[in-house]
């Protein structure tokens, strides 16, 4: 076969998927994973696709879909939305999923960095990788309810950031942000020249705070704003969205339009006609049947004392089952499945932050939604993290001309208290950290601990312990991640990556070089290390590196143990640029 195209190769798979083929396999499955609504189709909209395909009514339509659909949808989101527009801004296509793609593949060249949230929709990254550009995750905290910190969003942005996604009401959490949050994001957007595609596909699904759509707040130049038939009129299969985009282009959809689909299917366009137009009860009573399951499903979750984020719109419950996956959510929901019958989306099919947790959709029978919560494991009941101590790699260092020597590494990584990292599954890290980017407040803190997890294994002075010190310096330009004691908020290890698409110290063109990992002195033997090197892992596939590398220039540490266990392996000794010893690397091809 002929070689694939290169970015085939960073297309993730989706973690959803591989819950939902593997229900097939089971019997009796309580499905809670997947997003599709459970109510009818309301008969009016049944109706009139059956009366244009009676009609054969089957023609093409006008790439942008026929003018009864987009005056209806022009006059709806005036209505409903605040947003005024005209029909040469709407574009009917297959599915918000195709909405999306044609919003990115309009304002992504290959090498840009798009902004999205995580945990997020996982298209969005998807499509940033089948338009080679480059994801760039931009963390939902529980500890903000989830909702953009615009002071990180500020830290990730680069001269390369062409875009920023906005979803809310989201998938997989059903936070739903204020008009403040989504009128400083589009400040940062409009500060920073990005453009804003905001995703609003569960619109008409909030519980006590109304809906506010983004465009309406203005940015009339760069808003682009992706809405579907298939949530609100439950009408997932017949794939019917539309894309509202600022004035002046149409000449430029028109032609991506026919070149992607020519038109939606004519009968599906009817249907939505008679939905936008006709009467709205039908999507009032599904609201009503989602508030209910998700005020029934959070009750229930109360009385097992498992926690949640309180939903307050689409029809998710976002669940922390952290207490009982081990570090590991996505094989955890693979055993609940095949143990518990019930299908759930694990957390980390949306990002790196929804480890620990899971997606339960409310769409659902009453009855399934309450068994399928009676069968989670409660607070109590949870065995990880229990018995699932491990040791820890401690520092690892990198290799300026002043690194220390080999012998002091090894004499004192032997005589620590910290063992070899075994590559067996007792190196799960334990549940309730967080992986994210360092906060401004932390940095102090995160300077001297990792001064001090240096020290407890090396000598460190110099230039060498300055650089080891500079966290803020490696903020401003790079990316320092933290892992976090959630309950405690406690900063416990540390990393410095690359920006996207940029390189390190010592690092290569398509390879991700990360440096300073360190793990605090107290916090050993819980995993850290591995936790973060699996982090800086993922990270590089996400953004399309082809090998992962820790320049050192120490010899055998027990952190080059925790680094081989988990398949780097030694790559032979580097050139470095003048005044820099030849580094011994340890790289991990992807
Ligand atoms: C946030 C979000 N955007 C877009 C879509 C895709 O919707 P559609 O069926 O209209 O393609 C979904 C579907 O689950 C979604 O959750």
């Amino acid at each position: 076969m002929p070689r694939l195209a290169s970015h085939t190769d960073s297309v993730p798979p989706s973690g959803i998927r591989r819950i939902f083929e593997l229900a097939h396999s089971v019997d009796d499955v309580i499905y809670l994973a997947v997003g599709e609504p459970d109510v009818p189709v309301a008969d009016a909209i049944l109706d009139a696709a059956a009366a244009a395909w009676e009609a054969d009514d089957t023609d093409y339509t006008p790439n942008g879909g026929v003018p009864e659909l987009r005056e209806a949808i022009v006059r709806s989101v005036a209505e409903r939305n605040g947003i005024r527009t005209d029909t040469e801004r709407v574009w009917v296509t297959n599915g918000a999923t195709q909405a999306l793609y044609l919003a990115m593949s309009l304002v992504l060249d290959p090498g840009d960095e798009v902004l999205l949230p995580d945990p997020g929709y996982t298209t969005f990254t998807m499509n940033a990788h089948l338009l080679s550009a480059t994801p760039v995750p931009y963390p939902l905290h529980p500890d903000r309810d989830f909702t953009p910190d615009i002071a990180e969003l500020e830290r990730l942005v680069t001269d390369r950031t062409k875009a920023i996604i906005v979803n809310s009401p989201s998938n997989p959490l059903g936070a739903v942000f204020d008009r403040d949050t989504l009128a400083a994001l589009l400040a940062f957007a409009e500060a920073h020249d990005l453009w804003v595609i905001s995703d609003e596909v569960y619109e008409r699904f909030t519980y006590d705070i109304a809906h506010t759509s983004l465009a309406s707040l203005g940015g009339d130049d760069r808003v682009l704003t992706v809405f579907s038939a298939s949530k609100t009129y439950a009408l997932t299969g017949a794939r019917v969205g539309w894309l509202l985009t600022p004035p002046g282009l149409a000449p430029l959809l028109r032609s991506a339009q026919e070149a992607m689909i020519s038109c939606v299917n004519t009968p599906a366009q009817r249907a939505v006609v008679a939905a936008l137009n006709g009467p709205q009860e039908h999507v009032a009573a599904a609201a009503e049947h989602y508030r209910d399951n998700l005020e029934r499903a959070a009750a229930a979750l109360d009385e097992r004392g498992i926690r949640y984020l309180d939903p307050a719109g689409a029809f998710y419950l976002w669940v922390d089952v952290s207490h009982a996956t081990g570090g590991d959510v996505a094989s955890w929901a693979e055993r609940f499945l095949l143990e518990q019958h019930v299908a759930v989306a694990p957390g980390s099919a949306f990002g790196r932050m929804g480890e620990g947790w899971i997606r339960l959709c409310a769409a659902a029978s009453t009855a399934d939604l309450l068994e399928g919560i009676r069968r989670l494991p409660a607070r109590s009941d949870a065995t990880a993290g229990s018995g699932t101590e491990s040791s820890d790699s401690g520092p690892t260092t990198e290799a300026p001309g002043s690194a220390p020597t080999a012998d002091s590494l090894a004499e004192s990584a032997a005589g620590s208290a910290a063992t070899p990292v075994q590559s067996d599954s007792s190196s799960q890290p334990r549940a309730g950290i967080l992986v994210r980017p360092i906060r401004a407040e932390e940095i102090a803190f995160a300077s001297e601990q990792r001064f001090a997890a240096y020290s407890a294994d090396l000598e460190i002075t110099g230039d060498y312990a300055e650089e080891v010190r500079d966290v803020a310096r490696h903020v401003e330009t790079a990316e320092v991640w933290v892992a976090v004691e959630e309950e405690t908020g406690r900063v416990l290890a540390s990393v410095t990556l690359p920006r996207p698409g940029e390189t390190l110290h010592l690092g290569r063109p398509g390879e991700l070089e990360f440096r300073l990992l360190a793990v605090d002195p107290d916090a050993r033997r819980r995993g850290l290390g591995r936790l973060l090197t699996q982090f800086v892992i993922d990270t590089a596939r996400e953004r399309g590196a082809t090998r992962v590398v820790m320049n050192s220039g120490t010899e055998m540490t027990s952190a080059h143990s925790l680094y081989e266990s988990m398949g780097f392996a030694r790559m032979p000794e580097r050139e470095n640029p003048p005044g820099i010893e030849p580094s011994r690397a340890y790289g991990l091809e992807l």
